[in-house]
């Protein structure tokens, strides 16, 4: 089959398309044809080469996926072949990317597309919104809390945003001026372009997608302080123990977050497609950074 592999880490153009085997089928995995795969912040880290994750050349990035069921293992009763499917694949310790024509993992990584959800959407969101769902999971706000997420117009401070407000919190956000309006129309009560800017210990809780540890000051004490990012953690201060959180697999998850795309409850724009031939160059594209959207790879 196809593939965007790298033969060793190194910068986007280490990526190419080239031929690799199909991978196996076990009794309790699907096979999926891709249709789309996302670029995500970790595929770049992985593909430049993260200290302690070792890499099977030639490698297949990815963790994202959506496209039709193409075989099933003999054990596996909850799809058939032609089903669409959403999936997160850790690409990482599961040595095996979805930068690829066919995809065969554990069934229990994948859930089916509710009619009228687009295979776009369904490729654009398992990470961005398995991450966002998680961590607020993590969180123990109190009722109307006051809210700060750093990067709050990037793929996860978005769909962050969305659920907070639609949970009763008041969101504000760390994002560029250019975001203002954007993040406004979803409800976001302030956006501040700059750090200096938010009122310090005035938030219940920082989400920091930015990587800005210094907003720790911008909680109140005891509150929480919860990252994603790999940029170094502030040190706890005023009863506030800070925290990070990790994106884990999970098909059932997937499920429900797969219902509120199709219904519209959250949005995970799409601003390019790149075919899967071409991931060298979407690579590039998302390290010059500035874009709003994720980019598509497509078969
Ligand atoms: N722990 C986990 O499981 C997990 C899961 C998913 C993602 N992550 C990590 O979380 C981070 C965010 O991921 P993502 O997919 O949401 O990335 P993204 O779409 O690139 O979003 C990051 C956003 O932060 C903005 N930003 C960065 N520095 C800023 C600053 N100083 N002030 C205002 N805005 C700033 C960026 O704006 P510009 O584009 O203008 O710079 C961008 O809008 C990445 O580091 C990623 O590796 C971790």
């Amino acid at each position: 089959m196809k593939a965007a592999v790298i033969g060793r880490t190194g910068p986007a153009d280490e990526l190419t398309y080239a031929d690799v085997e199909l991978p196996q089928t076990g009794p309790h995995d699907i096979r999926v044809k891709t249709a789309f795969a996302a670029v995500n912040p970790v595929d770049i880290w992985t593909r430049r080469g993260i200290p302690g994750v070792d890499l099977t050349f030639p490698a297949v990035l990815g963790w994202d996926v959506a496209g039709t069921v193409d075989a099933v293992g003999s054990e596996v009763t909850r799809f058939r072949v032609g089903d669409r499917v959403m999936g997160m694949v850790k690409q990482m310790t599961r040595l095996q990317g979805t930068y690829a024509e066919f995809v065969s993992a554990p069934h229990q990584l994948f859930a089916p597309l509710p009619a009228g959800l687009s295979l776009e959407t369904a490729a654009a969101a398992p990470l961005t919104v398995l991450t966002s769902a998680q961590l607020l999971s993590n969180l123990h706000l109190p009722d109307r809390a006051k809210v700060l997420v750093t990067g709050a117009a990037g793929a996860v401070g978005r769909v962050t945003v969305q659920r907070l407000i639609q949970a009763g919190h008041e969101v504000s956000g760390l994002a560029r001026a250019t975001d203002h309006d954007d993040l406004a129309s979803l409800g976001v009560r302030t956006v501040y372009p700059s750090g200096a800017d938010i009122p310090s210990q005035a938030f219940d809780a920082v989400i920091d997608t930015a990587g800005v540890p210094q907003t720790i000051s911008n909680v109140r004490d005891g509150g929480e302080f919860l990252s994603i990012t790999d940029n170094e953690q502030p040190e706890p201060e005023r009863a506030i123990t800070p925290r990070k959180n990790y994106v884990e697999e999970d098909g059932p998850q997937l499920a429900a977050i797969a219902e509120q795309l199709a219904d519209g409850t959250l949005t995970v724009p799409v601003c390019r497609t790149y075919p899967l031939s071409d991931a060298a160059a979407a690579h590039a594209a998302f390290e010059q950074g500035g874009l709003r959207g994720k980019l598509l790879l497509a078969l």
